[in-house]
């Protein structure tokens, strides 16, 4: 039963207060409203003002909040039923998004494909498929790498603040290297020599399964690896017979300017991980491999009881549709592009911004004091979400310092509400430059 306060409208600050007291500090919020509605790019709160979300649910609504299509096909899906397991009664549609992303995945090798939940849970899965295949241990990720929060993908990401904190011991015989960042003095060589030095000191290449690998390091500042560092890995892998496996959990469905981003180099990865823009809103992940591969671990040691999900797999096929009927690859690159025009134009204005970078829609600033890389100035990117949040605009931050702001565009953001969201982005770096 209702009680009366049920009736009274509610504010941000009572619900902070609840939220503070009912729920554990680790689970922190990066703003100070909660939700009551969302369409496209914009969300409104509960009460009622209206904000320009250049977050998407931490790049997860790459076909915006609540795309018609989507809804539809989950509407549909709502009609027949909800759950029955996979594995205990199959449907069709897991099976035509499996086909489909076999056929979108790079490469000419035939692939196979099975669906989780989340991220963290794909690129777990993706380490015992590469296990069972090589009947290797090892496996290397990269320093700032970020690939989830279960105990394996903790010990694959390359960040202890806040995410690994107080959590250890994790997963024995995973090794970081360096990720290639220009800007930061690694080149490609380095990245690559980082690995050899892991062969030398650490771990025989051929006791390492698989080496896990961000297009984008995501998490980690917004980094665009060089398509010859993709390109090195894949002579090394096979050289050594490793599984390279691409986590495309971010950058995949669009979201890059290709429907993988790993495209942009032209290789074929043995495993791919996606996420995220998959589901449109709605929780599903895949991993899409090579099918001799993929068909190593035995029958039932793949699978979970809500894995492929039928609603968000519904919610997937008409996500594939609107991507390719939209033209959302080549929309994420025009979005991205202007974003990062603007951007670097207020580069020559603020000395504090020292790179503005990404990939298609993946578009970052950096801030460092005066310019020097070496000193990273996160408090100038707390300032901008601050002030940007105090004109309507939600942006996020990320990095190995937090120095990093990120926009994470929906790919249908209408020109306007773009226009709008980097105008107030712009005004705010006015005021937060001189934090
Ligand atoms: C590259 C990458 N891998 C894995 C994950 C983990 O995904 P999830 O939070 O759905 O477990 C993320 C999440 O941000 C990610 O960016």
């Amino acid at each position: 039963m209702n009680s009366m306060t049920d009736l009274k409208p509610k504010t941000n600050a009572e619900l902070m207060a609840r939220r503070a007291a009912a729920l554990p500090r680790g689970v922190s919020q990066a703003h100070g409203v909660f939700a009551e509605r969302a369409e496209n790019a914009e969300i409104w709160d509960v009460e009622g003002h209206r904000w320009i979300d250049f977050v998407a649910g931490i790049a997860v609504v790459n076909t915006g909040h609540r795309h018609p299509r989507v809804m539809e096909a989950v509407g549909q899906q709502l009609e027949k039923f909800t759950h029955t397991c996979f594995q205990v009664v199959a449907y069709e549609s897991y099976v035509e998004l499996a086909e489909r992303l076999n056929r979108l995945a790079p490469g000419a090798t035939p692939k196979k494909t099975f669906f989780m939940s989340t991220g963290a849970e794909a690129v777990e899965n993706a380490v015992k498929v590469a296990r069972a295949f090589t009947g290797r241990s090892g496996v290397i990720a990269f320093n700032g790498a970020f690939h989830g929060r279960s105990m394996m993908t903790l010990a694959l990401t390359g960040k202890v603040d806040p995410y690994k904190k107080g959590f250890g011991p994790f997963p024995a015989e995973v090794y970081h290297a360096p990720y290639p960042n220009a800007l930061h003095g690694i080149s490609v060589d380095d990245a690559i020599a980082g690995i050899e030095l892991i062969f030398k000191n650490d771990i025989e290449a051929s006791h390492v399964a698989a080496i896990v690998v961000e297009p984008v390091q995501g998490e980690g500042g917004y980094i665009p690896g060089p398509p010859e560092f993709f390109q090195r890995l894949r002579t090394l892998c096979d050289t050594h017979g490793i599984v390279l496996v691409v986590d495309e959990v971010q950058t995949g469905a669009a979201r890059c300017g290709k429907f993988f981003a790993i495209e942009h180099s032209g290789i074929e990865p043995d495993v791919i991980t996606m996420a995220k823009g998959l589901g449109g809103g709605l929780t599903l992940s895949a991993v899409i491999g090579k099918a001799e591969i993929m068909d190593a671990p035995v029958p039932g040691g793949l699978g979970a009881t809500y894995a492929g999900h039928p609603i968000a797999v519904a919610g997937a096929l008409a996500v594939l549709d609107v991507i390719e009927e939209e033209n959302l690859c080549a929309r994420a690159q025009a979005i991205g592009d202007k974003a990062r025009a603007r951007l670097s134009a207020l580069k020559s204005r603020f000395d504090c911004i020292t790179d503005v970078r990404g990939l298609g829609a993946m578009t970052a600033v950096e801030f460092c004091r005066d310019g020097d890389p070496h000193r990273p100035a996160p408090e100038i990117a707390n300032a901008l979400k601050a002030e940007a949040f105090n004109r309507g605009l939600l942006i996020l931050n990320c990095g190995t310092y937090g120095n990093v702001l990120r926009l994470m565009l929906p790919l249908t953001i209408p020109d306007a509400v773009l226009d709008e969201g980097l105008a107030i982005l712009e005004e705010a770096l006015v005021v937060a430059a001189k934090a």
